[in-house]
Formats: structure tokens, C-alpha cells, sequence
């Protein structure tokens, strides 16, 4: 742990990245972190301050993980954090099932934080989004459309399904509906389903559209990231939270309750 007068130290998973390198060129600038050390599998010839490991053997001391990789890699950054108890934040998306358990499996023993989405806009757009569904009744169809650049590894984007997952909590608190999601539409569209698109391509760094249709009316509710950098600062705030906390699985709700 840190001090007052240190800097937090962190330890970069996906260092190579688009997203780590964000994260690296902002904390250049900012005293109350340093980069300690970053981990990536994909060699690169790199002029950076700070050294890259191809593994986490052999790395050295940190106090938080920030992990924005590829969801495989991220169980290495786990079984890291879990075996040092280091706090870790999760920022990787496309997790699938087993590897959503065996992160809220490291949550007993460290803090976590997990979030597709570490954008406070984005989170906005969430909340929003379900305020409206709880307010509109069922006569109005429901769909989310997001888009982001063309490399882009996984679809949908996991904001779309947290924006759906919320959308769905809302509607069954509010009216005791069953709302389930389809990712596209190959047949005429069903009561009560939310319909995600994804568009890829470009240099979109991410947007989010939800999309509420009605009868003679449309009301869309968006949000655009123009740059990483709103990631990048979203992310640094979650990892500065995680050192005061205990143990357990924390997302934006508790960021911003803090
Ligand atoms: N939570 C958020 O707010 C948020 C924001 C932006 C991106 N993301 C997510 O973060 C992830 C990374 O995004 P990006 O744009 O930086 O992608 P990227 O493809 O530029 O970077 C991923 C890095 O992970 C590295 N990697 C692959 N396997 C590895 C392994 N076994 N060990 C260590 N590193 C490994 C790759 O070599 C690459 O350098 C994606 O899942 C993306 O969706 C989340």
C-alpha cells in the first residue's frame, strides 16, 4: 500500500494496448500514480519508462492491477492480483460465463472492480436509459445500437448488454415484465425483446444509442466517447478506490455512491 507522500504504483495488463498506452501517457503527467511495471504477450519494441513483461513471472511490486487486455488474458491478471493481494481492475470486455465466475470468485479475496464501461457519460446513459423503461410502457419497442472501430474484438459491446441487462431490471421492477435481448434481428421482432446492434468500423471510439419507438414518437438517449480519454480517467479514479475498500466486487454504482 501507499502512502500519502508515494505514488500508487500500478501494474498494466494488455500493456501494449490502445487503452494502456492512454492510461501510460496520462499518468506521465500526473503525480499521484506511477506506472510500476506493464504485462503483454505481444513483444514490441517499446521506448516506455516503465518495464514489460511477457508474463507475470518475475514482475515486480504494485498496489492495483488495471487490466484492459482480451478476456483470457485477464485470468492471468486474477490469479496475479489473488495470489499478492493486489486490487485489481477489470476493464476487459466479453467475458464469457466461467470467466465472469472466476472474477467475482477473486472479489473474496481482493477487491475487484468490474465494468464494462468506466465512462461516467456512459453510466449516465445507463441510468437514464432505465429510468425511461421503468416510465414508458410496454407499446414502446426497444432497441440499442452501438458502434465502435473496426478493430474491435468483441460483439456487442459489453455496455450494450449492461445498458440491456439495466433496461431489463427496470421493466420487471416497474411492470413485472420479462424482457429478454436478441443481438440482431433475423425475424419480425417479438414483444418484450430488446434488440442490439453493432456497427464496426472507422476509428469510432464508442457510442451508444437506446433507442425507445413508439407509436407516432421516438425517444433516443446517447452517448459518445470523442476520445480515450474519459476511459482513461474513469479508470484511474477506480483504481485509486479500490485501495480504500475490503474485499468484494465493485462497478460504477459504487464509485460514484463513494
Ligand atoms: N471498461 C471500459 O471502459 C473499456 C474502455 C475501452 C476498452 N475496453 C476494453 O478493454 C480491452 C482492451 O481494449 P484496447 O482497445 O486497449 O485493445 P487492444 O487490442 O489495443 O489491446 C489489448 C492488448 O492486450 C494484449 N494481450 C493479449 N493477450 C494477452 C496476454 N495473454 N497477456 C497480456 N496481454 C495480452 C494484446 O497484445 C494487446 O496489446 C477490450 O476488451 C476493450 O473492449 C474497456
Amino acid at each position: 500500500m501507499t502512502t500519502n507522500t508515494t505514488k500508487i504504483r500500478i501494474g498494466l495488463n494488455g500493456a501494449n494496448g490502445r487503452m494502456c498506452r492512454a492510461i501510460a501517457h496520462t499518468v506521465k503527467c500526473d503525480n499521484r500514480f506511477q506506472i510500476a511495471f506493464g504485462v503483454d504477450n505481444k513483444s514490441e519494441p517499446t521506448d516506455c519508462a516503465y518495464p514489460i513483461f511477457k508474463s507475470f513471472q518475475d514482475v515486480p511490486l504494485c498496489d492495483v492491477i488495471v487490466d484492459f487486455s482480451t478476456p483470457s488474458a485477464t485470468a492471468y491478471a486474477l490469479d496475479y492480483a489473488v495470489a499478492h493481494q493486489v486490487p485489481i481492475l477489470v476493464a476487459t470486455t466479453g467475458h464469457d460465463e466461467a470467466q465472469k465466475q472466476h472474477i467475482a470468485e477473486a472479489g473474496k479475496s481482493i477487491p475487484v472492480f468490474f465494468a464494462s464501461n468506466v465512462s461516467f457519460g456512459t453510466f449516465l446513459l445507463l441510468k437514464l436509459a432505465s429510468v425511461a423503461a421503468a416510465f414508458l410502457d410496454d407499446t414502446y419497442d426497444i432497441e440499442i445500437v452501438e458502434t465502435h472501430h473496426r478493430i474491435k474484438s468483441d460483439a456487442p459491446s459489453g455496455t450494450a448488454l449492461a445498458i440491456a441487462s439495466s433496461i431489463c431490471a427496470a421493466k420487471e421492477q416497474s411492470c413485472g415484465a420479462n424482457y429478454t435481448t436478441v443481438c440482431g434481428h433475423a425475424l419480425r421482432r417479438e414483444e418484450h425483446q430488446i434488440g442490439i446492434h453493432s456497427v464496426r468500423g472507422g476509428t469510432v471510439v464508442g457510442k451508444h444509442e437506446v433507442l425507445f419507438l413508439g407509436d407516432d414518437e421516438r425517444i433516443t438517449i446517447a452517448h459518445e466517447a470523442e476520445n480515450k480519454s474519459v476511459f482513461v480517467h474513469g479508470a484511474l479514479k477506480a483504481a485509486a478506490f479500490l485501495l480504500t475498500k475490503p474485499n468484494g466486487v465493485y462497478g460504477m454504482d459504487d464509485l460514484l455512491k463513494d
